[in-house]
């Protein structure tokens, strides 16, 4: 199969001889974009927006200011990321999400809010953190609800993995949290497999494994619904050592 055809491969990159071949932990999917949506790209995305770079970013001259910063990776429509900013508006906040109505749905948010300390990229995290994002230089890392890739074989493309935890880790200033949450209980068990022998984090649950949803972690209308529904939801927080 050709890297173009398996979608669970982002793209091929060619190390000397050695052939890399990326796992895509989502996949792209078709959606117009409603027209309040295009509105909040076309009105807010050149303030807002960040673009992939070859260089670390400077936060402190995107922000015009010196401000812990929040990181969160597949921010889905935003709601919770905007709901956050809005009210912890002393921190900075960085959304990443690979599927564009998305990003102009947390525009049409960060509007409604009036947020100047939210910024929004509409790109692969994982070549985000390779590439733009300075070492120690984030207060908190979150994850809520990732595609959870139900069946065995496609836990390869589950984004909570070793490595790229490990490169998160690095990411975050010492004393940094990484916060991840779920709805689905494998997944939930996954990730303490992958982080729990770290030795680069310590688990904050007192039980050693999850913790209770902490405030700082705004609940989604999806959860919401969820838990109507009796459905569980997994909060795994860990300190960056
Ligand atoms: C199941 S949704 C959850 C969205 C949101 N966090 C919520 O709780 O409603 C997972 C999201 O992660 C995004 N995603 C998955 N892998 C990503 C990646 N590598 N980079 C950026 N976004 C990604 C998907 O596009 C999707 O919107």
């Amino acid at each position: 199969m050709t890297a173009s055809r398996d979608k669970s491969v982002s793209s091929e990159e060619t190390k000397g001889e050695k052939r890399i071949r990326k796992i895509r932990s989502y996949v792209l999917r078709e959606g117009r974009l409603t027209k309040g949506q295009q509105r909040a790209l076309e009105e807010h995305f050149p303030n807002m927006g960040l673009e992939y770079q070859e260089q670390p970013y400077d936060f402190e001259a995107i922000f015009g200011r010196k401000a812990p910063v929040v990181l969160e990776i597949g921010f889905g429509m935003g709601k919770s990321l905007a709901e956050q900013a809005s009210i912890e508006r002393d921190k900075d906040f960085i959304g990443i999400e690979v599927h564009k109505p998305g990003v102009g749905a947390c525009l049409v948010l960060a509007e409604e809010y009036d947020l100047t300390n939210l910024r929004v990229i509409n790109h692969d995290a994982v070549e985000i953190i390779d590439k733009c994002i300075p070492d120690n230089s984030l207060d908190r890392i979150q994850i809520f609800f990732p595609d959870p890739w139900h069946k065995k074989k496609h836990h390869k493309r589950r984004i909570v993995q070793t490595e790229f935890c490990q490169k998160l880790h690095k990411k975050l200033v010492k004393g940094g949290i990484l916060h991840l949450a779920t709805d689905w209980e494998n997944y939930a068990e996954y990730m303490l497999e992958v982080l729990n022998p770290m030795e680069e984090f310590k688990n904050l649950s007192e039980t050693g494994d999850y913790v209770p949803k902490p405030d700082s972690r705004p609940l989604t209308k999806f959860e919401a619904r969820g838990q109507r529904l009796g459905h569980g939801v997994w909060d795994l927080m860990f300190s960056a050592k």
